[in-house]
This record gives structure tokens, sequence and C-alpha cells, in this order.
């Protein structure tokens, strides 16, 4: 099993990868499938091998607000496996995906045996609480013109001497992330082309100055 190309766990001992291998089950998702349902019930903690998910919470008209984008070696589903409340949120695949998934007894039992497991779900939620608080603080004090700005930034990774937007991102799919409409940020991503802050390709964004304008 490849469960050692999972970063959360390249961390990890070959005793204490043993002790996860010898009770999880893998389960490999289409493109496009729902995995986790916002508000319903389920113990059980997914760790991303391969392909990459959304997590995005919604309302009844078909809106949503995309939480995170998360990739190999991020989980998801330690909220309600831990405190047995329904899902906080939805997640679904948008690329084919392979999953390694515990039960909340199957956590259990590897804590039990290897309680710095316990340890790294723990670093990871903190990291996830300062991330969900930048957030805020973007949703709250920043125009969407900011926002679209803040949320390339967090986006871009170093690729080749560059800073690129990697993810196949829509139009919508980047508005849903900063609460905002999809001819909006149209707007915003054709003004920081025409001022040489990035550059569109078809399968990515090329930040050319990170020193955005303060907006339109
Ligand atoms: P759970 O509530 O069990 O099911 C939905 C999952 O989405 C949740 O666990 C977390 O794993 C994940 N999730 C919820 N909010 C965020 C967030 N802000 N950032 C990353 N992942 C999240």
């Amino acid at each position: 099993m490849a469960i050692k190309a999972v970063p959360f766990f390249t961390q990890l001992s070959d005793r204490e990868l043993d002790v996860i291998r010898a009770v999880a089950s893998e389960k490999t998702y289409q493109k496009n499938a729902v995995v986790l349902t916002e508000g319903e019930m389920g113990d059980s903690l997914y760790m991303i091998q391969s392909g990459k998910v959304k997590v995005f919470i919604g309302d009844e008209e078909g809106r949503e607000i995309i939480l995170k984008i998360l990739g190999p070696g991020a989980f998801f589903g330690e909220m309600s496996m831990m405190d047995k409340q329904p899902r906080s949120a939805s997640v679904t695949t948008i690329e084919a995906s392979t999953f390694q998934v515990l039960s909340h007894a199957a956590f259990e039992k590897c804590v039990e045996q290897e309680p710095r497991i316990a340890n790294m779900v723990m670093q990871i939620l903190a990291q996830r609480v300062r991330e969900a608080d930048r957030k805020i603080g973007t949703l709250a004090l920043m125009d969407v013109y900011g926002r679209v700005a803040s949320t390339l930034l967090e986006l871009a990774v170093h690729t080749n001497g560059k800073l690129v937007v990697g993810e196949k991102l829509s139009q919508q799919e980047l508005a849903n992330m900063v609460g905002a409409s999809r001819e909006m940020v149209n707007r915003i991503l054709k003004d920081l082309t025409d001022r040489g802050c990035i550059s569109i390709e078809s399968k990515s964004i090329t930040i050319i100055n990170r020193e955005f304008p303060p907006s339109l």
C-alpha cells in the first residue's frame, strides 16, 4: 500500500504505519463523486492517498462556499469521527481519488497502540483553525478584489521559479471560494491581467507581480 506517499504519514515510524495499515480500508471514487454530505452522520476519517477533493458548505438554492481544496496527504472527516456530530461540510471529489478510511473504532485502536498519531492529527487541526481564522479575517475585512488576490496567493506554489496556481480552478469555483459572483470574479481577473499582475493560461494562473493593487 502506498500509504507512505501521504505526507501525514511520512513522519510516522514503520511500526506506526503497520498499526494504521492493519485497520484502514481502501476506497476509490470517480471524479465528481459525493464522499461526505453536510449534516449527515458518519464516523470515518478519510486520508487522501491520491486525487483531490473540495470541502464546501451550501444552501438549498445550490449556492456553495468552498472551504478548502485538499490533495494527497491531507485528511478529512476527522471532526465527526471525533465528536460524533453530523458532518460539518460536504466533500466531493474533483478528480478520481483513492482514500484510506479509518472508522472511529479503528482510529482509537491506532491511538491506543501509538499515541503519537493523535498528536499529529491535533497539529493539523490547529493549522486548520489558523487558516479558518485567516479566512474569517479576509471575508470580514477585505473587499472582493482583496479576497480574490489573497486566495490566488494562498493557492499559488513555486513551480520552476514562478509562482503558479496550478489548480484547474473554474471562475465559478474561485467565486465560490471568495463568496462572490462569477461575473465579479471574471472582471477582477481581467483587471489583474490588464495590470500585469497575473497571466492566465488554460490550466493555470501565474502570479507575475504579487504586489496586487488595493482595488479596482
Ligand atoms: P467532518 O465534519 O467530519 O466532515 C466534513 C469535513 O470537512 C470535516 O470533518 C473536516 O475534515 C473538513 N473541513 C471542515 N471545515 C474545514 C476547513 N475550514 N478546512 C479544511 N477542512 C475542513
